[in-house]
């Protein structure tokens, strides 16, 4: 099916189980530990032999000697793979550096051997008698340092790096009310809660990957190029994953090493990743500087606005577009979006929950707070006055599909009580804390992606659909269910739904919040072709037959499903497209975050106290697993603003807090109880199903609702994130 116009009605808007908040169908699986992981699948192998990966202890450099013999010796060991004895390995597209080192090494613990043995306790202990002899290098491990030395990047998926509409220095240098902030973040770690695993085997020449991977047709294809085996020879099955958040769109070292290791010991072999190893061996969300600048009139419209970013990378991977939202946000004649690139020696910096947006939020959002502040504007009112109804680079010739900012921001302020607020800051306390309110916009961009999938109706009237699409934790297999029941009018408990399977139909996969989207208009499709195939053989119009209560009916005719399907049943597959309608119009779900804070005066800690989120994001399929991702990057995002970072040593070149114990996300006591409320809405330009992605926007602009609320408590406006107690503390008086 090709997506050319606005979806007109269809079956979905009855509403009969699309729109419900079901629970999870994998929901009993999961909680009574028998979803399968990955790193659990020994049924499938179960006389694998146990890998564990061996890092570079140098971040940049060559390794001189690898002497394997006492590893070798040691007890249960049947072999050690290194660059030695691989054989010949490509470099995927995707990866900045290659999953094994040697004789060069790119970045700190990235692989140089896999040791394998009949226990894990075996292979750990063998681990630590590899000895590596090398040669360090010079590296570059700071971003500030390396700024002066960034250089455009190449335009990539997202288009060309900047963009310049009108003249933004003249504008900005004219203006009546001028804001200039600039900001940093760290590096990030995914640190999701199932570490990348592998099982690998390999049946004759055909190589078996049960991985945890949420894009399973990117496995296939990056294997085979690392691999050098064709892409037909490898299955990847993926079906339950504990988390990924960008960490586990490509393969890793966890699979390639696997098979590597199960070639060489002639048996199945898994490898999990120890929690260690994730920060440095895997990819991270690149550290960004970013200025801000915006020009307004003493009427609070914005006439000029710059975002500027700077992000490093190792090989000039990829840059962080932080940019991103301030393409779209906010009105002005005036712009400049710039994105610069250094390069580090650094590991891999690459996506991680709404790139580019997750950060870029958090300096647009606090320099919009210190205008309104300058303007006497009330910052609800300020985003409510600069809101446009067009992509401002383009014009009005390209319209948002959809977009309610100001009602989100209007709903929010209202439910949260923001009338309440002070605007001078520092003015409010309750007994030792200081506090304080903020509010930020939320806009994450709306990808849609090529999905296909497969739906069959049995003798038994039941249905099942299949499709390579992956479920990270997000509720996939619940949104498939109901769309394939509201389609085909049977109840959600007759369909099965089977996903991430490289034999499966290609799937837009799980990743940039069009997961939900692009794959549940896939499961459309396919019903649209099932309803007319069966209706054919039926021979009726397939206009005129409805599908309810599992029958289909036309013209006082009626069939059982179970009937019409006959002995052999009826199968349909079809893949959407979605044509040029990114170009058509700018699309993006659209949210308002409202937070109050206390700063404790004496120990400069911040707790959140309340936080609210106000969004739309089209139709939105399940209610239920919509809101728990919002949820669930909300969490992240306070995260983001209060304690998350990855520690740079930047004499050594690596993260090093690589663990829960220090790389700290919030934990329940961190978070408040949280308000999410979600604005009814249609999208019928983003897709068939009239919805919109929601996974990602919930990260966007929480953590500057944070800083905002911190300065409205305190009076200190703090521009390096994390905001830990230690920054506040310079700032509080003396106690
Ligand atoms: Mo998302 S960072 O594209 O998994």
């Amino acid at each position: 099916m090709k997506f050319t116009a606005p979806a007109g009605p269809s079956p979905i808007d009855q509403g009969k189980v699309v729109g419900h908040p079901h629970d999870r169908i994998d929901g009993r699986a999961k909680v009574s530990g028998t979803a399968p992981y990955a790193y659990e699948r020994n049924q499938l192998a179960p006389n694998a032999a146990y890998g564990v990966i061996v890092g570079s202890t140098i971040a940049t450099g060559r390794i001189n000697r690898i002497d394997t013999s006492r590893a070798q010796a040691a007890p249960g060991v049947l072999g050690v793979v290194t660059y030695k004895n691989a054989g010949k390995l490509g470099k995927a597209r995707t990866h900045a550096a290659r999953m094994l080192a040697g004789p060069n090494v790119e970045h700190y613990d990235q692989s140089v051997a896999l040791v394998v043995a009949e226990t894990f306790e075996q292979a750990r202990d063998a681990a630590k008698l590899v000895q590596v002899d090398y040669t360090p290098a010079q590296g570059r491990y700071d971003l500030a340092a390396e700024k002066p030395n960034a250089k455009m990047p190449k335009a990539g998926q997202f288009g060309p790096p900047d963009s310049k509409t009108g003249d933004f220095e003249g504008a900005f240098a004219r203006a009546a009310v001028t804001v200039d902030g600039t900001f940093s973040t760290p590096d990030h770690s995914h640190m999701m809660l199932e570490p990348h695993a592998t099982i690998a085997a390999w049946h004759g020449d055909q190589l078996l990957l049960w991985t945890s991977n949420q894009m399973i047709a990117w496995a296939v294809h990056d294997t085979s190029e690392i691999l050098g085996i064709r892409p037909e020879k490898i299955h990847v099955s993926s079906p339950f994953i504990g988390g990924g958040f960008g960490g586990k769109l490509w393969i890793r070292s966890d699979a390639i090493l696997a098979a590597l290791g199960a070639r060489l010991v002639k048996r199945p072999v898994k490898v999990a990743l120890l929690r260690s190893q994730v920060p440095n061996n895997t990819s991270h969300r690149p550290a960004t500087i970013q200025r801000v600048r915006i020009g307004a009139g003493t009427d609070g419209k914005i006439q000029s606005i710059a975002h500027e970013s700077w992000s490093g990378n190792l090989n000039s991977f990829r840059e962080e577009r932080a940019g991103s939202q301030t393409k779209l946000l906010y009105a002005g004649a005036n712009r400049l979006i710039t994105h610069r690139m250094a390069e580090l020696d650094l590991p891999e910096g690459n996506a991680m929950r709404a790139p580019g947006e997750a950060v870029g939020h958090l300096s647009l959002e606090v320099v919009m707070d210190e205008l309104a502040e300058k303007l006497q504007i009330d910052p609800v009112q300020l985003r409510v006055l600069n809101d446009v109804q067009y992509d401002p680079e383009k014009g009005p010739e390209r319209p948002f599909s959809s977009r309610k900012l100001v009602e989100c921001m209007e709903e929010g302020a209202k439910r949260f009580g923001w009338s309440k607020r002070n605007p001078k800051p520092g003015q409010v306390r309750d007994g030792d804390w200081m506090i304080g309110m903020g509010v930020a916009s939320a806009l994450r961009n709306n990808p849609t992606k090529e999905s296909e999938a497969r739906v069959r109706l049995d003798k038994h009237g039941k249905i099942t659909v299949e499709s390579d699409m992956t479920d990270i934790g997000t509720g996939s297999y619940t949104i498939l269910a109901q769309t394939a029941a509201e389609m085909m009018g049977v109840p959600l408990h007759h369909v099965t739904v089977k996903l991430a399977e490289s034999h499966y139909p290609v799937s837009c996969g799980s990743g940039g919040q069009f997961g939900g989207n692009s794959s549940a208009s896939s499961v459309y499709a396919a019903c649209v072709l099932l309803r007319a195939a069966l209706a054919q053989k039926a021979g009726w119009q397939v206009e005129e037959t409805e599908f309810v209560d599992g029958k289909m009916s036309a013209g006082g005719k009626s069939l059982s499903l179970a009937e019409a399907a006959g002995p052999k049943g009826v199968t349909a597959q079809d893949k959407i497209e979605f044509g040029d309608s990114q170009k058509k119009w700018a699309q993006a779900s659209f949210g308002a975050h409202f937070v109050e804070v206390g700063v404790h005066r004496i120990t400069g800690e911040t707790r959140v106290r309340r936080v609210l989120g106000v969004f739309t994001a089209g139709r939105i399929l399940n209610p239920k697993t919509a809101r728990s991702q919002l949820l669930g990057a909300m969490a992240q995002g306070i995260g983001g603003a209060l304690c998350e970072e990855l520690v740079v040593d930047k004499r050594h070149g690596y993260f090093v807090n690589h663990d829960l114990a220090e790389y700290h996300v919030p934990v329940h006591a961190d978070i408040p109880h949280t308000e999410v409320v979600i604005l009814e809405e249609l999208d019928d330009k983003s897709s068939p199903l009239k919805a919109k992605g929601v996974g990602e926007l919930g990260i966007c602009g929480i953590g500057a609702a944070v800083g905002n609320a911190i300065y409205n408590a305190t009076g200190i406006r703090l521009r390096d994130y994390p905001f830990t107690p230690d920054k506040l503390l310079e700032h509080l008086p003396p106690v």
